[in-house]
């Protein structure tokens, strides 16, 4: 079906806000696409606080969680599904470990985050969450790559 079409071979992620990561888009871009990473669907959009709210529900327990949103909703996010062969795992490497003083050199987050809150970039955790993450940001007709293949179903 549809929904298995593209199944493993997309990742969703975001720029996150602030003037900094505003500045970087460019050169964040660049080491995406350099990387084999085709952008398939994008859009800038400012989260409503109920929608950053969701988006890290699975964090709501968390100290940070608060601020996380706050951070989340006070610009636009670069949001994209991007297509690769082993898309998730890839541009996990790609972006490095979510504290940036960890990730490894010339990795994303290394190279562009401000710090562990303001890391740069998000990137999908999982194929499962890839495709509800994708779907959370855009409309179905916005998900056809270039031969016409759609990353999910309308949910
Ligand atoms: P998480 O899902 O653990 O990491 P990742 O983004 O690498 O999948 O956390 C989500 C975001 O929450 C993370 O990118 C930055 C922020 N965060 C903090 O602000 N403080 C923290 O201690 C952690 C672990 C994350």
């Amino acid at each position: 079906s549809d929904q298995k079409t593209l199944y493993g071979k997309i990742t969703f992620t975001m720029i996150k806000p602030g003037e900094r990561n505003q500045e970087n888009i460019g050169p964040i871009l660049t080491k995406i696409t350099e990387n084999g990473f085709r952008i398939e669907a994008m859009k800038l959009v400012k989260l409503r606080t109920k929608q950053a709210e969701v988006f890290y529900s699975h964090l709501s327990d968390k100290p940070f969680y608060n601020d996380l949103v706050k951070y989340m909703t006070s610009g636009p996010v670069l949001a994209m599904i991007l297509e690769k062969e082993n898309a998730v795992s890839d541009f996990r490497v790609l972006i490095g470990d979510t504290d940036p003083t960890k990730a490894k050199e010339g990795t994303i987050r290394n190279l562009y985050a401000e710090s562990l809150q303001k890391n740069a970039i998000h990137g999908s955790d999982s194929d499962e969450n890839a495709a509800l993450e994708a779907g959370f940001f855009f409309s179905t007709s916005e998900r056809y790559n270039k031969n016409g293949e759609c990353f999910l179903k309308d949910t």
